[in-house]
């Protein structure tokens, strides 16, 4: 008998004891190793937030100099690796090329030596490091373009958005995208993190780990509502249409995007984060129709849905942001996984520490006397 009821997607089941982060839902507060998300995305940058997340503490000036400088130094991606990317089809989702080439890092970095601390830190310093380089690596190749070298002179999120549009950004729109990886590099348990969990439980190498998460990631369910979100803008396509549209939504029990969140039942704070970011970006590159839509598509689900907890999610207004900076709409999944890579890494080797292979079980309801039947008797 199995020890505990059947929950199907395991709603409710606790799958681990963790550190790494804490959501308060009816409060609106999400905290990364017990400080505030709101601080960290004043204060910190991505690589000191994937430091403190991965190794449970905020790194010394020392530390973080060599963890950045060591990062920098591994942005570069094998020409093996660049020549097999060059053989992707161009159609392909940018999800699949990223799981695929992260898989293949595996093949050419040691494994294995998972009790070394050596170890962990080189592959957290190569995946964070290039799975940056290879989303903007197949976004240009896919163009027929070469992929554009790291710039040395850049920082982490600087680099890539110029090795994605081929030119260097603003320091506002780099601190922006900046601050976007923080908000979305660690939720707690949820299907991603989860899928990396039982994938690193049978100590596979952290390689294997990663692309077996970004292969979850990339579900519709999953990542990609904030690419819809942006098609839901386009459709309703003026302040006027925005009220009929939310009403025939709930009419006819449609979700809209962006809204609704299985923990939080006030409005996410990263949204709140979110939305602040964005009107600091539109500042400097122009108004954007869209916000004043969103706006008000915010405030007529408040009014219609706000008895029923539902309120802006994370996804709402980063569709608008990562617009903004010139990346196109099927890659923002991809601007996901480059962040929560760093939850994954934590989650990873946090559970190293403790690790039992996950081995759940199941309630069989097949039949128990089942006959072969020979192949010319069957109708
Ligand atoms: N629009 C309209 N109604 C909604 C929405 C929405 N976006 N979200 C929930 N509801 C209603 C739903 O119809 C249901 O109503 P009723 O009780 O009358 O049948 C009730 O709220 C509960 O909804 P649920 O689907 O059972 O809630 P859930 O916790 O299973 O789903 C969710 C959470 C995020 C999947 C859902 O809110 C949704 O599909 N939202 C739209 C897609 C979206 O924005 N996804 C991004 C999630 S945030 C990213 C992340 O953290 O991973």
């Amino acid at each position: 008998q199995p020890a505990c009821e059947y929950k199907p997607g395991l709603e409710g089941v606790p799958v681990a004891q963790s550190s790494i982060s804490y959501v308060d839902g009816k409060e609106g507060i999400l905290k990364y190793r017990g400080i505030n998300i709101e601080e960290l995305a004043t204060k910190s940058t991505f690589l000191e937030t994937a430091f403190l997340l991965i190794w449970g503490r905020l790194p010394s000036k020392q530390e973080l100099d060599d963890f950045q400088e060591d990062i920098n130094n591994h942005r570069r991606i094998k020409y093996h690796i660049r020549d097999m990317m060059k053989c992707f089809p161009e159609s392909g989702h940018p999800m699949d090329a990223l799981q695929t080439s992260a898989a293949a890092l595996g093949l050419f970095y040691s494994r294995r030596a998972l009790d070394k601390e050596e170890y962990i830190r080189d592959a957290v310093v190569r995946i964070l490091a290039k799975i940056p380089t290879m989303v903007a690596a197949f976004s240009q190749m896919r163009r027929g373009n070469d992929s554009v070298k790291p710039n040395d002179d850049l920082n982490y999120s600087a680099n890539f958005l110029y090795m994605l549009t081929e030119k260097e950004p603003e320091p506002l729109e780099a601190r922006i995208f900046d601050v976007c990886l923080m908000l979305h590099a660690e939720h707690t348990m949820n299907a991603s993190t989860f899928s990396a969990m039982v994938t690193a439980s049978t100590l596979t190498d952290p390689y294997a780990v990663v692309a077996s998460a970004v292969g979850t990631l990339a579900g519709p369910l999953h990542g990609g509502a904030n690419e819809e979100v942006l098609t839901m803008l386009e459709e309703i396509g003026s302040i006027e249409n925005v009220r009929p549209y939310i009403e025939d939504c709930i009419e006819n029990k449609k979700k809209i995007m962006g809204f609704g969140h299985r923990v939080y039942k006030v409005k996410d704070p990263r949204a709140r984060i979110l939305q602040q970011l964005a009107e600091r970006l539109f500042e400097l590159t122009g108004h954007d129709e869209y916000y004043d839509i969103a706006l008000e598509v915010e405030r007529v689900v408040a009014e219609k849905l706000g008895h029923k907890g539902i309120y802006a999610n994370v996804d709402f207004y980063s569709g608008l942001v990562y617009r903004k900076l010139g990346i196109k709409p099927d890659l923002f999944t991809p601007m996901f996984a480059i962040s929560r890579v760093a939850g994954w890494l934590a989650h990873w080797r946090e559970q190293l520490a403790v690790n039992r292979i996950f081995r759940p079980t199941q309630i069989y309801v097949g039949q128990k006397d089942g006959v072969y039947v020979p192949i010319e008797e069957r109708s």
